[in-house]
């Protein structure tokens, strides 16, 4: 049964963009405009997998102008628990999936007299939507894209097209590096940036802006960590008095669902605190980027976080 919020879609093109990465098109069913949204947005892919239901969140790389259709890109990850494996191998033009109406936790700021945008592999997907909006908006911007080598480079050819100027790419197959100290050391002043991709990444371009003493508030990143699979284990909710099996490659939070238990949810990668839940009994196996390790006594993220022994109690 399709949940409240949800939407139905039509798969209308699928484009494989590199060995690892596709693109799915879709459109509302009824072809409808779909709902707006804002550059940054991402939607819950819901995927049934035999009696299974995965929801992942996937970054809209379409512009936000343009409510025809919706584009997310998907890279396939065979190790994770096999929504990506489903998307690339199951999913068909012409099928129809569940998703989530866009919600934003990578916004632009309006207020920034510039962009600058750093991005690793498949960490562009939420940049194809923020460019549109910062045409539009025409303040300045550069866009710094590091990938593999040629064949890796998700949307490069549309890139090179709008934004030929802007882009700086870097190919890690000519040993060319994104150097975070470079592109941010002597921006003006009111600069924004904004960075996705791997942690490594993230995490040197926010210690480069630190020490270049740039506002906490003008560095902007998205870390969306698809959750990894684990041991199974048992959760208990003690205020419904149910016993919930957590199997290896379910998360807490989509067993809970399956049982008919709903928590509030964003992201579904441990970073917008919405699915916060009271931990009873039992050692969490923290893999969130949300609680800081004093709320880790006594809180779990559902969405990614799991059991480190046999079971936990839930004050649910
Ligand atoms: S749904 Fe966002 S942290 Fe769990």
């Amino acid at each position: 049964m399709m949940q409240a919020n949800m939407l139905r879609v039509r798969i209308c093109a699928i484009e494989q963009l590199t060995p690892d990465i596709k693109a799915f098109c879709m459109r509302a069913i009824d072809e409808k405009a779909l709902a707006g949204f804002s550059a940054g947005s991402h939607v819950l892919v819901s995927m049934q997998h035999g009696e299974r239901v995965m929801r992942n969140a996937y970054s809209l790389a379409s512009s936000p102008l343009q409510l025809e259709n919706y584009r997310i890109a998907v890279r396939i990850q065979p190790q994770s628990r096999g929504g990506s494996v489903f998307m690339h191998e199951k999913v068909r033009v012409g099928d129809s999936l569940e998703i989530s109406p866009p919600s934003n936790l990578f916004p632009l700021d309006r207020t920034a007299m510039k962009h600058v945008l750093i991005a690793a592999g498949v960490g562009i997907t939420p940049f194809m939507s923020y460019l549109p909006e910062i045409k539009a908006m025409g303040v300045g911007h550069e866009l710094h894209y590091g990938y593999r080598s040629p064949r890796h480079a998700a949307f490069i050819d549309e890139l090179r097209c709008h934004w030929g100027g802007g882009l700086h790419a870097y190919r890690g197959d000519l040993a060319q590096r994104i150097d975070p100290e470079k592109i941010l050391d002597g921006q003006p002043l009111g600069t924004h940036v904004y960075v996705c991709g791997p942690r490594t990444l993230i995490e040197e371009t926010i210690a480069v802006a630190r020490g270049l003493g740039w506002p906490e508030g003008h560095v902007h990143w998205e870390r969306f960590a698809s959750p990894a699979p684990g041991a199974a284990f048992q959760a208990y909710c003690a205020r419904s008095q149910r016993e919930i099996n957590v199997a290896a490659e379910v998360t807490l939070l989509e067993a809970l669902e399956a049982a008919g238990i709903d928590v509030p949810n964003l992201c579904r990668g441990g970073v917008c605190g919405q699915c916060q839940t009271e931990l009873v009994a039992g050692e969490a196996d923290h893999r969130d980027s949300f609680l800081t390790d004093v709320d880790k006594h006594g809180k779990i993220m559902p969405c990614v976080s799991r059991a480190r022994g046999a079971r936990l109690v839930l004050n649910l």
